[in-house]
């Protein structure tokens, strides 16, 4: 069973979009596992202080090594690679949804306030991981984002796991345009071709039509596709 592990000072969040739908059956039926630690519950402090004012100065609160340490410490050794979820990080695609699916599990350290203290990340060799350029207000969001990817390539997630390639991505390409009843609507139509029964025909329609979409909506990915 796949597991997932999250460290958060919100550990209340998850499952969150990740008990529903797909993932949240998966969960029910055991395919993975969800462990939360509370970050907060490491605190040597009385008041369950976990952060404090940057040294040199600067804006807002900075997540305390120690805590973190001890937090990480709870989670075994073996329960996948550890990542932090941060702005800073390599950029999460679907290439890494897919080797994170081949792990054991993952551990996802979520971020709150201005982050975390740099000498957690540099004394226990934490890998970043940022789900986009923009700002959010924490790791929880962009850790259910990466978990989502990671569950629906799990064995059995997805019934049909053949329907898995023909989506964006796993082939370099975005996918066809998807079409189904009415036949008609508002005076468009469904490509004929798509109607012909014809599959060898069908086929090549949608591969044109993923090359089409990629090279105006994604000019780089089809740099990438033809150069492969
Ligand atoms: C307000 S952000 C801190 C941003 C940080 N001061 C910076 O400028 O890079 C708080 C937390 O949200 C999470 N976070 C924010 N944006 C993210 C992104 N694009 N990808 C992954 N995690 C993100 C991180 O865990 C971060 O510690």
């Amino acid at each position: 069973m796949w597991r997932a592990t999250v460290l958060s000072l919100f550990p209340e969040m998850f499952p969150g979009a990740l008990g529903y739908s797909l993932a949240g059956k998966a969960l029910k039926s055991g395919m993975w596992s969800l462990k939360k630690v509370n970050i907060r519950d490491f605190s040597n402090d009385k008041n369950g202080k976990v952060d404090d004012v940057p040294f040199g100065g600067g804006h807002g609160m900075v997540i305390k090594p120690d805590v973190l340490d001890m937090a990480l410490q709870s989670v075994s050794n073996d329960d996948g690679p550890r990542i932090y979820l941060s702005p800073r990080g390599k950029k999460f695609d679907h290439q890494r949804a897919k080797t994170l699916s081949q792990e054991k599990g993952v551990v996802l350290i979520c971020g709150r306030y201005e982050g975390v203290d740099e000498r957690f990340l540099v004394h226990n060799k934490i890998e970043e991981v940022s789900i986009g350029d923009f700002i959010l207000s924490g790791g929880e969001l962009a850790a259910q984002i990466i978990m989502d990817s990671v569950i629906r390539l799990l064995p059995n997630v997805v019934a049909k796991s053949e329907a898995l390639l023909d989506e964006s991505f796993e082939t370099g390409l975005l996918e066809y345009p998807l079409y189904t009843q009415p036949r008609i609507w508002k005076g468009l139509e469904v490509p004929e071709v798509l109607l012909s029964g014809d599959h060898k025909k069908i086929k090549l329609w949608k591969t044109k039509m993923s090359e089409i979409i990629t090279k105006s909506k994604r000019p780089d990915l089809w740099t990438k596709y033809i150069k492969s």
